[in-house]
């Protein structure tokens, strides 16, 4: 179901299953969102894992760098006692071409990876290249990924001016600016928005802020609770 603004599940649904899981990421379908957001770093074997902190300590019974473990590691490790730290395939397989996927890059050298991935899966299994927004905070992992894809759409991430990524976004034909909530006012919405970007706008949970980021006319909301968004 398509919703305005578009209602898009931070690491899944984070609000109600572990984070970056593919149970979060089932809830967030169950609860009628238009696409999930997750973020992914490359371990030491070279797969994509998604999972949002550089270290295993927060999310997992594991503890160091996610990029020092091999994925056979890390496939033994918990996430929040019962998960298993997916790999990005697991996530595709999951949304199985229903929802849409923001992929955050989170980690260097994952654009690479996640270009090939993500090209897999649009010559092979009949997805789109507009169903995936490859979005990052690291604006050169983003300069990397559209030298290998310029079919993707691409999320510049923000977190505090969202004005200083309108030369990024001009530079890697972006689809859209991903803004901190708190940043965003009507000057900038529509300084943005004439530029022609969409905004998709983090992580916004209180129904206070909901209302405000739909008054202001963002193009689509990422929330822990996706079911704020139908209230
Ligand atoms: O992509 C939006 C949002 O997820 C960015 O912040 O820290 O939750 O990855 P973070
Ligand atoms: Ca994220």
């Amino acid at each position: 179901m398509k919703t305005t603004p578009l209602n898009i599940g931070h690491r899944g649904a984070r609000g109600h299953v572990a984070e970056n899981t593919v149970a979060s990421v089932k809830k967030a379908m169950e609860l009628g969102v238009d696409g999930v957001e997750i973020d992914v770093f490359k371990c030491a074997s070279g797969e994509i894992v998604v999972i949002h902190d550089t270290t295993l300590d927060r999310t997992t019974n594991g503890t160091g760098y996610v990029m020092d473990h091999t994925y056979f590691q890390l496939k033994q490790l918990k996430v929040e006692g019962e998960y298993t730290i997916p790999l990005l395939q697991d996530v595709l397989k999951a949304l199985d071409k229903k929802v849409k996927l923001n992929v955050e890059l989170k980690g260097p050298g994952t654009a690479d990876r996640v270009a090939f991935i993500l090209n897999y899966y649009i010559e092979k299994q009949g997805w789109n290249p507009k169903d995936f927004i490859v979005s990052s905070f690291d604006w050169d992992e983003l300069r990397s990924f559209y030298q290998l894809n310029k079919e993707i759409p691409i999320g510049i991430l923000t977190e505090d001016d969202p004005l200083d990524a309108i030369d990024v976004a001009k530079e890697l034909n972006a689809f859209s600016i991903h803004p901190n909530h708190r940043f965003l006012t009507k000057g900038n919405v529509k300084a943005i928005q004439s530029e022609g970007y969409k905004i998709y706008t983090w992580t916004v949970n209180d129904p206070a802020d909901i209302q405000r980021m739909r008054a202001l006319g963002v193009e689509a909301i990422i929330t822990d609770y996706p079911e704020r968004l139908r209230e």
